[in-house]
């Protein structure tokens, strides 16, 4: 086995790295030196948000590195900005906080129904992608009937769908409706938030690996074929979450895990019920 890190490709000819760093909940002047050290330590994605309020310092980072051709960075419409001419000023806006040629990957952040502007604004990403300023353009937190709606409506597969997904919640019917679409499932808090750390079973396999709980559950979601986006705040913990390409579970390991999953085990807002 090679300490290559592994990519997977897109619908759309794109080849993302298959793990990157999160930075929900990371402090705009954190996000600068972190995302410098995580592209010195071979992370080559990087996942924000308008909402998270990092952007400026994703860019900065990524730009201090000087690794803008060499990274991937995914960013989100958030919700109150949805709608057509919103969603393009939006993006605009984004790409100036990022002060990046361009955004690689452009998502919507949730559906939110109940605005009825999913549809609308997944136009808008259509022409952002035509006109090259969006490399690619995906969608978090889309249940089914959302995913057949857009694709419906406008023809337009998104690239990838970004879910809550983890060891206790692990999504099997949504993967295999992505699946079928062509649609690339990436986990967000890949780790349960961390509350996943201290599982029995996952520390036993971790032993046994001379790996650490964070690592066993990250190389889960790789043997999975998911895009993983572990968040940390913390440079150690950067570094030893992207050392997961030299090991891989066994069939024994990936049952173990499997019987982790719950059905109530969804630790944010569910997507279909929320109205924000
Ligand atoms: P911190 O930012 O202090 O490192 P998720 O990606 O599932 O949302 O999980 C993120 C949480 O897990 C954060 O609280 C983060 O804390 C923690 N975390 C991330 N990586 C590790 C690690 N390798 N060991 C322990 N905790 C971690």
């Amino acid at each position: 086995m090679t300490d290559e890190q592994p990519i997977l490709p897109l619908a759309d000819g794109t080849l993302l790295p298959q793990l990157g760093l999160g930075l929900w909940r990371t402090p705009d002047e954190e996000a600068t030196g972190l995302v410098r050290r995580a592209i010195e330590a071979g992370y080559r994605l990087f996942d924000t948000a308008a909402a998270y309020g990092n952007e400026r310092g994703v860019g900065e980072g990524v730009r201090a590195a000087g690794a803008e051709s060499e990274v991937f960075v995914t960013t989100k419409l958030w919700n109150e900005d949805q709608g057509y001419d919103r969603t393009l000023r939006a993006f605009d806006e984004s790409l100036r906080r990022l002060g990046l040629p361009a955004i690689d990957l452009y998502l919507i952040h949730w559906p939110a129904p109940s605005r009825g502007l999913y549809v609308e604004s997944w136009r808008a990403l259509i022409r952002l992608k035509e006109e090259g300023r969006a490399r690619s353009i995906g969608v978090s937190n889309f249940g089914p009937e959302h995913l057949a709606r857009i694709t419906r409506e406008t023809g337009e597969i998104p690239v990838v769908n970004q879910i809550e997904l983890h060891p206790r919640f692990q999504q099997l019917a949504l993967r295999a409706i992505n699946a079928r679409l062509g649609v690339r499932t990436q986990s967000w808090s890949p780790l349960g938030q961390g509350r996943l750390l201290h599982d029995l079973a996952v520390s036993r396999i971790a032993a046994r690996y001379g790996k650490t709980p964070a690592q066993v559950i990250i190389r889960w979601h790789l043997d999975n074929g998911l895009i993983v986006i572990p968040k940390s705040a913390n440079p150690e913990r950067i570094r030893e979450n992207i050392g997961v390409f030299d090991f891989r579970l066994t069939p024994e390991d990936q049952a173990q895990i499997a019987s982790l999953d719950r059905p109530d085990g969804r630790i944010g807002p569910d997507p279909t019920a929320t109205t924000f």
